[in-house]
C-alpha cells in the first residue's frame, strides 16, 4: 500500500503562505479540488488514485479508478490539524469541481459538485462513465454520513458561483454542460445552465450548432450588489470559422442574447480554467 501525504495550505491576503498542515492518506488520491465553510476546510478522498502501472506505461498523468479505495470525505476543522479530520465515507464517485460548501443550521456540511459514477477507469485520458450532474452532498458531522441528492441529472462540469459567496449560504450556481456520451471526453455541448438553487429551477443559454463555451465566470456589477447581479464571462470556441468568442452575458437576463461578444482571430484551446487573483 502507498501511504501519502498532502498538505493544506492557508495564503494570507498578502501571499504568504501562514500555515502548512500534512494529511496522510492511502493510495495517492488525485485531489483536484477543495472548498471551506465557516467551519471546516472540506478534502475530497475519492477513488481516484496514484497507478504505478499507468505511469510505467508511459501516462503523463498516471491516475485510475481504484475500487479497493474508500470515498470519504474529510472535514477538518479551519484551524485544526490532521488529528481532528471527520472522516466520513461516502457512495463511490468522483468530482472533480466543487461549486460551493456551507455549514447548514442544523449543523450539517452542505457540498454542491459536479459528479461522476467512476473515472479513468478504462483508460487514463478521460472519463468512462457519464456525469451524473450537479449534486449535493449533505455532510453529518455527529453520524459521519453524506445524503446525495440530485440537484440536475444532466451531464455538467466547472460548476462557479457568485464568488463573494464562497464558503457561506448561497442561490445560484453556473455550470457548462457536457456531452451526454463519456467517449466525447469533456468537449462538444454547446450550452450553459444557470441553477437557481432556492426555487429548484434551471435555465438554459444554447449557444448553437458547433459553438462550444467552456467555463464561465461570475463578476458582480457592484462590490456590493445583490447575489447575482452581474455578468457571466467566458469562451465560446466557434468549430465552423476556427475562432473564438469571449462572451458576456447579463446574469440576470441568462438566456438572452449576449450583452456583448468580442471575436478572437483563433481558436483557444478548450479545458483550461483557473482563477483571476488581483493585486
Ligand atoms: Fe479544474
Amino acid at each position: 500500500m502507498i501511504r501519502v501525504r498532502f498538505r493544506h495550505v492557508v495564503v494570507d491576503a498578502a501571499g504568504t503562505v501562514i500555515r502548512e498542515e500534512p494529511i496522510a492518506v492511502r493510495h495517492g488520491p488525485m485531489i483536484h479540488d477543495c472548498a471551506i465553510t465557516d467551519r471546516f476546510v472540506i478534502i475530497l478522498d475519492l477513488p481516484v488514485t496514484f497507478s504505478m502501472k499507468t505511469m510505467l506505461a508511459g501516462h503523463s498523468f498516471p491516475y485510475r479508478w481504484n475500487t479497493d479505495h474508500e470515498a470519504r470525505i474529510g472535514l477538518m476543522p479551519r484551524h485544526g490539524t490532521q488529528e481532528e479530520i471527520i472522516w466520513c465515507p461516502v457512495a463511490p464517485g468522483f468530482a472533480f469541481h466543487v461549486a460551493n460548501a456551507y455549514d447548514d443550521a442544523e449543523g450539517r456540511v452542505v457540498i454542491d459538485l459536479c459528479v461522476y459514477d467512476s473515472m479513468f477507469g478504462d483508460r487514463a485520458q478521460g472519463p468512462d462513465a457519464r456525469s451524473r450532474g450537479l449534486e449535493r452532498w449533505t455532510v453529518d458531522p455527529e453520524a459521519r454520513t453524506v445524503a446525495i441528492a440530485t440537484i440536475d441529472a444532466s451531464a455538467q462540469e466547472f460548476p462557479r458561483p457568485d464568488e463573494r459567496f464562497f464558503g457561506q449560504p448561497y442561490r445560484y450556481a453556473w455550470t457548462m454542460a457536457l456531452p451526454a456520451d463519456p467517449a466525447d471526453r469533456f468537449v462538444g455541448a454547446t450550452a450553459l445552465y444557470a441553477h437557481d438553487l432556492w426555487e429548484g429551477t434551471r435555465q438554459v443559454h444554447d449557444f448553437g450548432p458547433d459553438r462550444h463555451p467552456g467555463e464561465f465566470v461570475f463578476v458582480p456589477e457592484m462590490p456590493d450588489a445583490p447575489e447575482g447581479h452581474g455578468w457571466l464571462i467566458g469562451l465560446v470556441i466557434d468549430m465552423a470559422s476556427d475562432t473564438t468568442d469571449l462572451v458576456i452575458l447579463d446574469a440576470r437576463r441568462f438566456e438572452d442574447a449576449p450583452v456583448a461578444s468580442i471575436r478572437l482571430p483563433h481558436r483557444v484551446p478548450p479545458g483550461f480554467h483557473g482563477n483571476w487573483i488581483g493585486r
